[in-house]
């Protein structure tokens, strides 16, 4: 037996928090029966239903998959532009974990599991992410030390990031870099650097949380190992366990 927020946010309708939100405003209903007792307790075999339609359980999959450049990281495009589901063959509903921009590639993560998306993209976790990145002109020494210590962008502090393996390119005045940050928000690498006058022109994600494209040609996915699925999770409940020593 399982809260019944749990068992909804298992069924990847949504994440345990809006499950409480619908038992709180009635929509949610055991073998019929509305439940508003956000402590009340289900298994498998009852019949859930939120706003009459019946919850069902997938078995949840996991796809790491090396974005190119040239598709867009939602599920569908009103533009009709391809998104990265175009790659993937599966019947499961699978979603991307974050974003990654029209014209960055890298390392995504496609899964149908709604409570690990949630943790690994809440901003109180860190989840590291890792971008080779090619920047305009002279990356500074001092410009880089700024970025790493958090910079103000629209009236926000960044939070802090390492920046290494600094290459300049002079024939091009261009600067190749690596940076790691634990921010997710939207074109966060680009308004980065766009505000400190270093347009960024090639993005690349290397790395996201534990997961690196280490065999993986642009274009082309697997599936996660079932230790890379353990080790990830742990790596969120590590995370979690110090929020709540704090
Ligand atoms: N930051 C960006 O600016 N773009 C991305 O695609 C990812 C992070």
């Amino acid at each position: 037996m399982d809260r019944i927020q749990k068992l909804i946010a298992q069924s990847g309708l949504c994440s345990r928090r809006k499950a409480e939100t619908l038992i709180e405003e009635g929509r949610v209903r055991k073998n019929g029966e509305v439940v508003q007792t956000l402590g009340t307790k289900a298994s498998k075999t009852d019949t859930i239903t939120v706003d009459g339609r019946t919850i069902v359980y997938e078995e949840k999959e996991y796809f790491l998959f090396y974005k190119p450049e040239g598709c867009v990281s939602t599920t569908d495009d009103e533009k009709g532009r391809k998104t990265v589901l175009d790659f993937i063959r599966t019947n499961a509903r699978i979603y991307p974990v974050g974003r990654l921009d029209y014209d960055t590639s890298g390392a995504l993560l496609l899964t149908n599991d709604g409570e690990l998306t949630n943790q690994l993209t809440h901003p109180s976790n860190h989840i590291e992410k890792v971008y080779e990145v090619t920047v305009d002109g002279l990356l500074r020494k001092e410009t880089s030390r700024k970025i790493s210590q958090g910079i103000r962008i629209d009236g926000e502090k960044t939070k802090r990031a390492k920046i290494h393996d600094v290459a300049y390119d002079p024939e091009k005045s261009k600067t190749k870099l690596t940076f790691i940050v634990t921010e997710g928000k939207y074109h966060h690498v680009k308004r980065v650097f766009e505000a400190v006058g270093h347009p960024v022109k090639k993005l690349k994600r290397t790395r996201f949380a534990t997961l690196t494209l280490e065999g993986l040609r642009k274009g082309s996915y697997r599936r996660l190992t079932p230790h890379e699925i353990k080790k990830i999770r742990l790596l969120v409940q590590e995370r979690q366990n110090k929020k709540a020593r704090k």
